[in-house]
């Protein structure tokens, strides 16, 4: 049984992971996170009162207060999650992203590796810090191909950079001090308990409202799709079975155009909740300006996470997109208080002006 710190257990991928850890191992889960605008912890709510649960309102850019921690709670492994996640604030505002990703990962790493140098034996043996990165490092492939491990890095929004240096740090803790590093990089998660401002529930919770949904550019953009739990199970096989330095990358072997993509939410909400009018919600398809430097294509080779960790997807578009349409329109109580208070679906990452 082990002490599991996850960084980040407030917002979307890392409540899931929490989720995951009460419901499917005997584990106990320590959440720090920082409460950002990202995090819900309505989230949480169905594991909040398990005695394996905990939460603590940290920033991990708080480095005396992050390594208490970690021996407050004798952790013997992280699932580092934590970060600001979204693309365009990143272009709008790219402060925070130096601040969480690279400076928290940055004071996160050090007191793991004093935690790990206090562990003696067969915890010392067993301790384990998994670093929880994305496709995005990579870059843009043209229209042939798949990332893989050994891909090389190439990132162009602030937040994909801030991602990149946080890897490479990572990288540079498991060779210089030894510090038991794995990193993972997935491609685009969705499901329940997504923050509204990214394309899948923007697009879920504008149709709702008769908004018009924005498709940028030509909407020939090409990402890969995984459902939250998918992921939240393969970061638990690379903790418990993966190797210490290796890179695995997570994808479902699903990709889609972005305009695609959103004409299979609108046909699935057309089967779920018909528009008032009986008109398509497709109708409320419109193209905008496209994100600068938005990168034309993504998509995973898993094949390292599948042959070594025999790790597959449970999900399929067909049955995650309806499980999350579902979960959207059941959950007003989740993601209704969000508009009001932290994002009421405006245009972000156009640039504005610099400071
Ligand atoms: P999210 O924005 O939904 O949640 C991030 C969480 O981190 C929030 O709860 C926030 O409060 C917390 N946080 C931010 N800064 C913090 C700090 N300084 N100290 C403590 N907590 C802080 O993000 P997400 O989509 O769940 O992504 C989680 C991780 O997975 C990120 O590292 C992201 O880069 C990575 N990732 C995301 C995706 C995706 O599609 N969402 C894909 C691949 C990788
Ligand atoms: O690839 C993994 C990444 O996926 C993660 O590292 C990020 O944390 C996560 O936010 C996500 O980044 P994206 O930029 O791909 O996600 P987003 O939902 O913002 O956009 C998905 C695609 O849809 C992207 O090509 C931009 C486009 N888009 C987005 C929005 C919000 C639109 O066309 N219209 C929109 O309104």
């Amino acid at each position: 049984m082990s002490r599991i710190l996850v960084t980040g257990g407030s917002g979307f991928i890392g409540s899931a992971v929490c989720r995951h850890i009460i419901a499917e191992t005997p584990h106990t889960c320590i959440n720090a996170d920082k409460l950002t605008y990202a995090a819900n912890p309505a989230s949480l709510a169905s594991i909040e009162a398990d005695p394996r649960y905990r939460f603590h309102r940290i920033d991990i850019a708080d480095g005396p207060a992050i390594a208490h921690l970690m021996d407050a709670e004798d952790i013997d492994c992280v699932i580092h999650l934590a970060a600001e996640s979204h693309v365009d604030r990143s272009i709008d505002q790219p402060a925070a992203f130096i601040t969480s990703n690279i400076d928290g990962t940055y004071c996160l790493l050090e007191a793991a590796r004093a935690r790990m140098q206090r562990l003696e034996g067969g915890r010392r043996d067993a301790f384990r810090f998994i670093h929880v990165s994305t496709d995005e490092v990579f870059g843009s492939l043209g229209s042939e191909g798949a990332f893989t491990p050994t891909s090389p890095y190439d990132p162009s929004s602030p937040y994909a950079a801030s991602k990149a240096a946080s890897d490479h740090l990572a990288r540079a803790w498991q060779r210089t001090y030894g510090l038991a590093v794995i990193v993972t990089n997935c491609c685009n998660n969705y499901g329940p308990c997504q923050f509204p401002e990214k394309l899948i529930p923007l697009t879920i919770i504008s149709a709702l409202a008769e908004r018009p949904l924005p498709v940028y550019g030509k909407g020939e953009n090409v990402r890969g799709w995984l459902y939250v739990e998918d992921h939240a199970r393969a970061l638990m096989m690379v903790l418990e079975g993966g190797r210490k330095g290796a890179t695995y990358l997570i994808g479902g072997r699903a990709e889609d155009r972005n305009i695609e993509m959103v004409r299979r939410i609108c046909a699935v909400m057309d089967d779920l909740k018909p528009r008032p009018g009986g008109r398509p919600y497709a109708d409320l398809i419109g193209f905008v300006t496209d994100r600068p430097g938005h990168n034309l294509r993504y998509a995973i080779d898993p094949t390292l996470i599948e042959t070594e960790l025999g790790w597959a997807p449970s999900h399929d578009f067909a049955s995650g997109l309806k499980t999350t349409v579902e979960w959207y329109l059941a959950n007003r109580a989740w993601w209704e208080p969000l508009q009001e208070r932290v994002y009421d679906g405006r245009r972000l990452g156009l640039g504005g002006t610099a400071p």
